[in-house]
């Protein structure tokens, strides 16, 4: 955590001298009651003389050395010092402790950017296995309970840790032998108060956990806000919540409670103490060792040592309480960002010849069942590759072993005889466009979401790219055209709509490889036929792997890779592989029997309202 201050270390010790000066004029005040009382108060006593304090040595500083002899009035000398003395302190209390604020509040942002910045560099895995509310919390939550700690509690860390400091000074010099009776205090006070500040940092790890539930709770709810609805199970979903609430409510109560013990405690331990200066000191005062001002001296300073002390206590279960929270930031922050690239990575040249699978192998976890097995094929530059099989055959896993969203487990891939594994992540991607089964828009404009990735793009290029897409139309009706904001997620246009923004959105990225995740299955078929031709064109020069339900796609395609149980049973094209009568044949016959009987039936679309998504 400190390395997070490290940077304005320099802003930190402008603060902590200020803070710094303030427990010193605190600590002359407490000082100045001695002749406020000795002095300036007893009628007896004539002169300018003003003694502030003496030291065990015996030398003594005197107030009116400060002053020119014009002022000689002890009334005058004791009113303007403490003037000056509160002036001071207030200017640089102010400029102080918003240093050290300043110092908190700009670590803490620090701290969640590289949060923020790890987050998204994880491998597309981290995301499965974390919950999306439970990121988000941690990112807000949790690091927002450091930064209270860091820029609320430092300041005062830093003056009430300065401000004891100065007091135990005063009250040693007053009178060394009261203060070091008064020191079994700290022993009593330091034991009790860490064994609290351990249970508050548990206490805390665990609420932050709670409020991630919360959070996630709250975020799948509103962002699946229909499904709830169409169930009818809002109170359901309400009583979960008021739960998960109730959970929370139990665990803060358990930290709240140490930290709050921890003052009263202190103040037991100080009650007892008082009494005892109090009967030690009318001994003293009834013998003439002291003076009733340097015993109130004393006590005041006393009591203002105390009172950081007993913030301090505080402070610490603050910071313990942080500690907690941070628990899973710095688990965050702790890991291995998305595969860290191979030393000496290469960049990927421009894709030219082939791209091959060896003998590829993928498991989602090391110790689940395999879900690709002994993938072996090869692509060459302008092919389509289809993919065909049942849902759950592994085809979308295996498209997604191209750009390294994860790992093969055994086997490679190559593309022009580079191992991918040895290619730097971004001139992998950079040559990979991808319209996949959920087509994720941003909460942004029609032209962001197109132009995602890419900047300064031509007018042109854009509207070309969506007309292309059979998008443009569509977009000329939004109420601000290319300008409009499409909802987060894109919800605020249709399904077919969204995959023709995405689809526009992979025209424009214009790479060489291409992959088509079911890219048109929200197209009605009329619309359907035309993307087609939009992704025909798309594809020229190209090579594609296509994940499709239509048979349309597919005939075309160089090589059909029959996918059963995340192997390859049959490959071949479209001919060929009807000829042989295996799989896809019998698939084709069951599955595309509808299409191929409609196909003549073009002209009437209205019939065409076909969505065959079994295969
Ligand atoms: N993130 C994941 N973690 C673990 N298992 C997964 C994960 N994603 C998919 N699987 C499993 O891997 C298998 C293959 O899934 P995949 O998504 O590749 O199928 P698919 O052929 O694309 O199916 P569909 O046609 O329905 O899209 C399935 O059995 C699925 O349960
Ligand atoms: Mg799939």
């Amino acid at each position: 955590m400190l390395s997070y201050v490290r940077p304005y270390s320099l802003r930190l010790a402008v603060g902590v001298v200020l803070v710094a000066f303030t427990a010193l004029a605190d600590g002359i005040v407490a000082l100045m009651l001695r002749p406020g009382f000795d002095y300036v108060l007893n009628p007896s006593v004539s002169g300018s003389t003003l003694p502030l304090v003496t030291f065990p040595n015996g030398y003594t500083i005197y107030l009116n050395r400060f002053f020119p002899p014009s002022i000689h009035h002890v009334w005058t000398i004791f009113a303007l010092t403490v003037l000056f003395l509160y002036v001071a302190k207030g200017i640089a209390e102010y400029l102080g402790v918003t240093q050290i604020q300043y110092v908190g509040q700009a670590a803490v942002t620090r701290l969640r950017n590289q949060v923020y910045a790890k987050i998204i560099r994880q491998p597309i895995g981290f995301f499965q296995s974390n919950p999306t509310g439970r990121l988000l919390s941690t990112t807000i939550n949790d690091v927002e309970r450091t930064r209270i700690a860091l820029s609320e509690y430092l300041a005062d860390l830093f003056q009430k840790g300065f401000t004891l400091i100065v007091f135990l000074a005063v009250i040693v010099v007053l009178n060394w032998k009261m203060a070091l009776g008064s020191a079994i205090l700290v022993p009593l006070v330091v034991v009790p108060v860490g064994k609290l500040g351990k249970k508050i940092r548990r206490s805390s790890e665990n609420s932050q956990n709670r409020l991630g539930d919360l959070s996630q709770i709250l975020q799948e709810t509103v962002s699946g806000n229909r499904v709830v609805k169409a169930f009818g199970m809002e109170d359901f979903e309400i009583a979960k919540f008021r739960n998960t609430a109730q959970r929370l409510l139990r665990e803060n109560m358990r930290w709240v409670r140490a930290a709050v013990a921890t003052g009263p405690m202190m103040d037991l331990l100080g009650a007892l103490v008082i009494p005892l200066l109090i009967l030690y000191a009318r001994d003293q005062i009834k013998h003439g060792l002291m003076t009733p001002g340097i015993f109130i001296a004393f006590l005041f300073a006393m009591f203002n040592a105390y009172m950081p002390l007993k913030r301090i206590g505080q402070v610490y279960q603050q910071f313990q309480l942080a500690q907690g929270a941070s628990t899973q930031v710095f688990g965050y922050l702790d890991r291995e960002e998305e595969h860290s690239e191979q030393p000496g990575a290469k960049s990927l040249e421009p894709f030219s010849q082939e791209i091959v699978f060896e003998n590829v192998g993928f498991a989602y976890d090391a110790d689940s069942t395999q879900v690709l097995e002994q993938i072996y094929f090869r692509a060459r530059r302008g092919e389509v590759i289809a993919l065909v099989g049942s849902s759950g055959a592994g085809k979308t896993t295996l498209v997604n072993l191209l750009p390294r969203f994860y790992e093969p487990t055994s086997g490679a891939i190559r593309i022009d005889d580079l191992n991918i594994r040895e290619v730097t992540i971004k001139s992998l991607r950079e040559q990979i466009a991808m319209v996949t089964q959920e087509n994720i828009l941003f909460h942004d404009t029609v032209w962001n979401n197109i132009c995602y990735g890419l900047t300064n793009v031509s007018r042109g290029k854009v509207t070309g790219a969506a007309q292309a897409a059979l998008a443009h139309d569509f977009i000329m009706e939004l109420p601000q055209g290319y300008d409009t904001l499409i909802g987060e997620r894109g919800t605020r246009l249709s399904g077919g709509q969204r995959q023709r923004i995405a689809i526009a959105r992979a025209i424009l990225k214009d790479s060489p490889i291409l992959i088509l995740d079911e890219a048109t299955s929200e197209l009605d078929a009329e619309s359907e036929m035309f993307v087609q031709k939009a992704l025909a064109n798309l594809m020229v020069g190209r090579t594609t792997f296509v994940i499709a339900h239509r048979l349309s796609t597919i005939r075309r395609a160089d090589k059909i890779l029959v996918l059963e149980d995340g192997q390859i049973r049959e490959s071949g094209t479209h001919t060929e592989l009807i000829a042989r009568g295996g799989t896809y044949a019998r698939l084709h016959d069951l599955q595309f029997a509808d299409d191929d009987m409609l196909a003549p039936a073009q002209a009437a679309p209205a019939k065409l309202n076909v969505t065959s998504n079994s295969l």
